[in-house]
């Protein structure tokens, strides 16, 4: 569980997590005592986790201790349906969650939605583009099939996927470089699912407001472990499916909208979900007026409990408090990586951190067998692209760092 900070080590984590803490703002006095309340609550919330170090948040989160309770309740009341049907709470009601989720986006309740998935999120919005032949779209070249796929799609409809090469990570002034007066849309992950490295999305979202194109970003990686102001950063499209760091299960992502996107793209599926009138209404093409315009059918009740009751302990602990809690962790398997005949394969600047790292042992077959003979010792981590993606969340303490490496230097 995490241990609590020294003062000179809070700050220094706070300010590399971009938190700005310091004199006269907040400072370490307000925040220790948080930091001993997040060992608490992580204690409670994840007992599961004694047996084993789980370092995989960036594939699939463990479920809070809430958080299953409220499904299993869930499930206790879908095996009956009466009590269902005579509280009338047999559909989720969507107006909760939006409000809490817009909380952590900090945008207006109205511009958040939740549809199935994030990739679906991302089709659905560069579908939603009324493209002309000879537009293009701007991408990464090295983006997650998610974010990919649905660019290449297009290109029946006469677009141009402008990939952009990109050498170690992508690079922001390069994809921007790429923009032209024929691009639409620049579609990317605000963190990078193989390396962790984050792009500054707020000079996407402003730079793409100031020519006219869409920024349509992809968050799966970094909400819930890393602080962001959607509102501040202007971007579109901003997505975050629920079953990685916003520790829910899979089944929906939640969507903000900007009020740019909702006038310039219509919807690319009409379903009774999307619309304004009810079922009962005689049927008219009238969409919801925010980001619900995006729900085609009934909502994945499940999946939403879980993302409402997983999201509330976020907001207990506080989204900055667990960037900083794993940047100590991320520093410190940094500071031992090489003891253990480890290199990294992120950047850890302050401008691109996230709450993740990939590591290598410098040779993929051995990498492959580390994480085979990690995953036997009940330490998961995950073998992707480079090496070995390392991705702590707020459960996680300095121990299980150290429990990693041991089992890295076991196999080098
Ligand atoms: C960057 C990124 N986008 C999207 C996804 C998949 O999200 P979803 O299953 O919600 O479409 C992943 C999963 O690994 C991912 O890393």
């Amino acid at each position: 569980m995490p241990e609590p900070l020294s003062r000179r080590d809070f700050s220094r984590r706070a300010t590399l997590a971009g938190l700005g803490v310091g004199i006269g703002h907040v400072t370490a006095d307000d925040v220790l005592p948080a930091i001993d309340q997040v060992g608490r609550l992580a204690a409670a919330e994840f007992p599961g986790q004694r047996e084993g170090v789980y370092l995989n948040h960036a594939a699939s989160s463990p479920l809070p201790h809430r958080t299953s309770e409220a499904l299993r309740a869930h499930l206790a009341d879908r095996e009956r349906l009466f009590h269902l049907y005579q509280t009338g709470t047999q559909d989720y009601s969507i107006p909760k969650l939006q409000a809490k989720v817009a909380r952590l986006f900090n945008v207006p309740a109205e511009l958040i939605g939740f549809v199935p998935s994030t990739t679906e999120a991302m089709a659905g919005a560069l579908n939603g583009i009324d493209w002309k032949p000879g537009d293009n779209v701007v991408v990464p070249a090295n983006e997650f099939p998610g974010v990919l796929y649905p660019c290449l799609h297009l290109e029946r409809r006469g677009v141009t996927v402008k990939q952009v090469p990109v050498e170690q990570h992508a690079d922001l002034d390069r994809v921007l470089a790429a923009v032209d007066g024929r691009t639409r849309a620049v579609a990317l992950s605000w963190v990078h699912w193989l390396t962790g490295h984050r792009l500054d999305i707020a000079r996407l979202g402003a730079e793409c407001r100031k020519r006219g194109v869409l920024s349509i970003v992809d968050a799966i990686q970094g909400v819930g472990g890393v602080p962001i102001d959607v509102a501040a950063a202007q971007v579109d499209l901003f997505v975050a499916g629920s079953y990685k760091w916003l520790m829910g299960i899979p089944g929906t992502a939640a969507i903000y909208t900007s009020p740019q996107l909702l006038a310039g793209i219509v919807p690319d599926r009409a379903g009774h979900a999307g619309m304004k009138t009810s079922v009962y209404d005689a049927p008219r093409i009238e969409w919801q007026p925010g980001a619900s315009r995006f729900h085609v059918g009934g909502p994945i009740n499940a999946a939403l409990i879980a993302l409402e009751h997983s999201v509330d302990l976020l907001t207990e602990v506080g989204v900055p408090r667990i960037a900083s809690h794993v940047a100590g962790l991320l520093d410190g398997l940094a500071s031992k990586a090489e003891k253990a005949g480890l290199r990294l394969n992120t950047d850890l600047s302050p401008a691109h951190r996230s709450t993740f790292v990939n590591v290598t042992t410098g040779d993929a077959a051995r990498d492959d067998r580390v994480v085979k003979a990690l995953v036997a010792q009940r330490i998961i981590v995950g073998r992707r692209g480079p090496g070995i993606r390392v991705a702590p969340h707020l459960h996680n303490s300095a121990g299980d760092i150290d429990r990693l490496l041991e089992g890295v230097r076991a196999q080098t």
